[in-house]
């Protein structure tokens, strides 16, 4: 049985302040809520305050980046180093804007997944689609390119520590969700790509999470597919009320 791992992605929203509130009104509607594992990720200013807000609940923190390097000449950039010394437990690695907006490719997925398990973080990897891929039939083979390859190199062992995360592009931030049986369906193709890779073990045991337009009203029919592991939630993770409800779906 795959524990379910629901995840809040706030991307560039919320300032410390507006980030502790949240974490004042969403405590108290989850408490004792251990079916599921929580993650919050807020921007990288507010990953200090978050974690201090959530100490001794049930609820874990996340980056939503790091760079590949323990320390550098890096203007702007944050390590691992420096995200697990905040007491960060999770990173999404990979996320379709880094790959739109900032050139984040295939490969830097990979050395970013390295990069975080080698300081005990662990990786919430995004794959998915984009609409012209879906449309032009090329689901399939982005998900198995994107999953090779940020797998490349990862142990078994290793990939006990990794989340995947499945959003397709389309999806995200536009109201419009895969079906159950379309997310279902992509899980099932990732799932497979992870079994020829490091095993049918490995592959039975990794988290897949649908992402895209997840909301408290539809979050109930993509988490009862057996295929779906969990959910990555944008916009509906920035109201405290609105995103318990999507943990207890
Ligand atoms: P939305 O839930 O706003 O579509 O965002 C999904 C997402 O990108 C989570 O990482």
């Amino acid at each position: 049985m795959r524990k379910a791992l629901i995840a809040a992605n706030w991307k560039m929203y919320k300032t410390p302040a507006q980030a502790k509130e949240f974490v004042a009104t969403f405590l108290p509607l989850v408490t004792g809520h251990t079916r599921d594992e929580i993650v919050l990720c807020p921007s990288a200013t507010s990953l200090s305050a978050v974690v201090d807000a959530v100490a001794g609940s049930n609820v874990r923190v996340g980056g939503q980046n790091i760079h590949t390097a323990d320390e550098g000449a890096f203007t702007g950039e944050n390590s691992a180093v420096m995200l697990v010394a905040l007491g960060v437990s999770h990173i999404i690695i990979g996320h379709s804007e880094r790959r739109q907006y900032f050139g984040e490719t295939d490969e830097l997925v990979n050395q970013k997944t390295h990069q975080a398990l080698k300081h005990g973080l662990k990786p919430i990897v995004c794959v998915g689609e984009l609409l012209a891929e879906r449309e032009g039939g090329k689901t399939q083979e982005v998900l198995l390119r994107q999953t090779e390859i940020a797998f490349k190199g990862i142990t078994a062992e290793q990939a006990a520590n990794i989340v995947i995360a499945y959003e397709p592009v389309w999806a995200i931030g536009t109201g419009k969700t895969a079906t159950p049986e379309m997310a279902a369906e992509a899980h099932l193709v990732i799932r497979t790509e992870v079994a020829r890779l490091l095993g049918r073990e490995v592959a039975d045991n990794i988290r897949i999470l649908y992402g895209g337009s997840v909301k408290p009203d539809n979050a109930t029919a993509l988490l009862n597919q057996p295929e779906i592991d969990g959910a990555l939630v944008g916009g509906a993770s920035l109201d405290a009320v609105s995103f318990s409800k999507i943990v207890r779906y």
